[in-house]
């Protein structure tokens, strides 16, 4: 999968540009508070998935515009050239694949994939478990069909459930509704949870095997599903679990256990990397995840996922850097940076200049 072109309007400071990556390596430098990282929240929006940077669409078109961003691409996929249309705004995020018809962004899921590595991804070590979660739910919507819409009936579900439980007043009364909620929710949770299982177990051999040759064999990377509702994921064990949950779940006036309170445990060396990681250790093992989780993406699609990596080079060692940049192999790379001498010396990169929203070629 290639990015060919992607012409940008009113997208936070870029109010307009054309871009045309290499289909190797592009370096996209630039001074700090210039736009760099627009460039790429911009180019990660053809996948249809919200913006990395986890703000609201309407935030999204550049402050002095109409209120909409336009964003178009060609791309080529699948053996052929392929083109999004995406406007972003106020109306939300809506599409149009090879010129058909207008839809929901979100359902051009798997269309145009794309692997961000970013400082903000920190977070997925030392951050809450809902990082965690939103990492493996973006993952797997870009990658299995089904999932996104079982995310999606789960969290309306949960919603509802949600809201009978804190109006404590009619609990007895609710208690059928309850109970049909749960048999729902556990048919989806079940299905959720071994998405997430299987995804989570090819992401450790995947993000292991990385870790170890980053850190040359010294330290080891393990990971393992948390899940709220056991190890077993039939539907008539979760329901079991749900149901035995009932009286807490009533007592704190929310759902206990399901999904939507699962997390990833990440260790480095058998410990925690959460708390006991050094900064370096936990970036290492930020990147080994988005190395695994790149590979998953060219196993089940068949192709390539564009790599968006933000100034993630001055954050690492200059061994690390060369491991990085060594394992970029055929895979078209958007890295943005300070200082490109760096990337200049090391490939042979496009270098493109970023300032103030004004995107230029240099030559
Ligand atoms: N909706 C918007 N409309 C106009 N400008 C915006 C909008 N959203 C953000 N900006 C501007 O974009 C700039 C930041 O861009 P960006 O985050 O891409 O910088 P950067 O080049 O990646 O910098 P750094 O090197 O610090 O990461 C800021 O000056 C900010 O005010
Ligand atoms: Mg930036």
């Amino acid at each position: 999968m290639k990015l060919i072109s992607e012409k940008i309007k009113d997208f936070r400071n870029i109010k307009n540009a054309d871009f045309f990556p290499s289909t190797a390596v592009t370096v996209i430098c630039g001074e700090n508070g210039q736009g760099k990282t627009n460039l790429l929240e911009s180019i990660f929006m053809l996948t249809g998935a919200k913006s990395f940077r986890h703000v609201k669409d309407r935030e999204l078109p550049n402050k002095n515009s109409t209120g909409q961003s336009v964003l178009e691409s060609v791309f080529f996929a699948e053996g052929r050239k392929q083109e999004i249309r995406i406007t972003v705004g106020s109306k939300g995020r809506i599409a149009s694949l090879n010129r058909g018809s207008e839809r929901k962004a979100s359902e051009l899921a798997g269309k145009f994939c794309c692997v961000v590595f970013s400082p903000e991804h920190l977070d997925l070590v030392k951050g809450t478990p809902a990082e965690r979660r939103r990492f493996i739910d973006t993952a797997l919507c870009q990658i299995s069909p089904g999932y996104l819409s079982d995310l999606r009936e789960y969290t309306r579900l949960l919603a509802q459930k949600n809201a009978l439980l804190k109006d404590a007043r009619n609990i007895a009364a609710a208690f059928d509704m309850l109970e049909v909620y749960d048999e729902r929710m556990a048919e989806k949770a079940s299905s959720l949870a071994s998405f997430r299982r299987k995804f989570s177990t090819e992401l450790e051999t995947g993000a292991s095997e990385a870790y170890s040759s980053v850190s040359g064999d010294r330290e080891s990377f393990s990971m393992r599903y948390l899940s709220t509702t056991g190890d077993d994921d039939d539907p008539e064990e979760i329901l079991r679990m749900i149901s035995a949950a009932r009286s807490d779940d009533i007592r704190m006036g929310y759902c206990t256990i399901g999904p939507h309170r699962d997390d990833l445990e990440i260790l480095l060396n058998g410990d925690p990397a959460r708390v006991y990681g050094s900064q370096g250790q936990q970036r290492t093992a930020v990147l080994a995840l988005k190395l695994a989780e790149a590979g998953i993406f060219r196993k089940k699609l068949g192709e390539e996922p564009v790599l968006l990596l933000d100034d993630v080079l001055s954050e690492l060692d200059g061994s690390r850097q060369e491991f990085l940049l060594r394992r970029l192999g055929g895979s078209q790379a958007i890295i943005t940076c300070c200082d490109p001498n760096f990337i200049e010396r090391e490939t042979d990169a496009d270098v493109w200049q970023m300032t103030g929203g004004v995107l230029n070629k240099k030559e």
